[in-house]
């Protein structure tokens, strides 16, 4: 399949919820291999924080979408496939988050596809030198698959914002945290370059 990949804009917000609500949680989620939804339900974005992160001056939100689809060549964008944001920290240091690979289209090689377009985004176009994300402990198969693309478990870890989750969002479990893993994007050999 051939990718296409832009920024998002506030025009995007209706597809991207979709996509992000398909992916992390309910019953949808559970056609792809790993989700959410037996530890959270409800929605894991809303519309007004998709927008914040949409607008925010340090980052982006990387879209991807299906470009051998019909609608693709006819210039009114192929299919919305997947989705992550990245955003500035410190001293060279991004973050990457809301990543999610429409359900009935993971496992065939497209998240890893992504996370390296993402990679070559961040180090690019935005200058990050390294990435780090964070994943819910339990997750075990999901740490796994991002030590397999170079990522390592730093040993830090983060409260599980249970205040803060959106309206109608409820944990399942009392005993969330996440775990921080990171990247060295500089010496990557999986490095490819974003066409400018
Ligand atoms: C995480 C995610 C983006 C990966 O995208 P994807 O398209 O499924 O990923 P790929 O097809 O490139 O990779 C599939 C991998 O999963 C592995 N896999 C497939 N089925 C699996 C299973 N049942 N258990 C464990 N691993 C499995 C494959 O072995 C392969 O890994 P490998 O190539 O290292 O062997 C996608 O699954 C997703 O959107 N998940 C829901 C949202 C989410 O959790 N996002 C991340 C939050 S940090």
């Amino acid at each position: 399949m051939n990718l296409n990949v832009r920024t998002a804009t506030a025009a995007d917000v209706g597809p991207l919820l979709s996509l992000i609500g398909s992916a992390y949680r309910g019953e949808e989620s559970r056609k792809g291999w790993t989700t959410e939804a037996d530890l959270l339900t409800g929605d894991r974005i809303d519309e007004a924080g998709l927008l914040a992160k949409i607008a925010e001056p340090d980052g982006v939100m990387l879209l991807v979408t299906d470009g051998d689809d019909a609608a693709a060549s006819s210039g009114s964008g192929g299919a919305l496939v997947a989705c992550c944001e990245l955003l500035r920290r410190s001293h060279g240091l991004g973050y990457f988050g809301l990543f999610a690979v429409e359900p009935r289209r993971q496992g065939g090689g497209l998240g890893k596809r992504v996370l390296r377009i993402a990679e070559s985004y961040a180090r690019e176009m935005l200058g990050m030198e390294r990435l780090e994300m964070q994943v819910i402990w339990t997750r075990a198969e999901l740490i796994a698959w991002y030590v397999r693309r170079g990522y390592v478990r730093t040993g830090e870890k983060r409260p599980f914002p249970y205040e803060q989750l959106v309206s109608g969002a409820r944990a399942l479990r009392d005993d969330l945290y996440f775990e921080i893993l990171e990247k060295d994007l500089v010496g990557s050999e999986e490095a490819i370059s974003v066409v400018r």
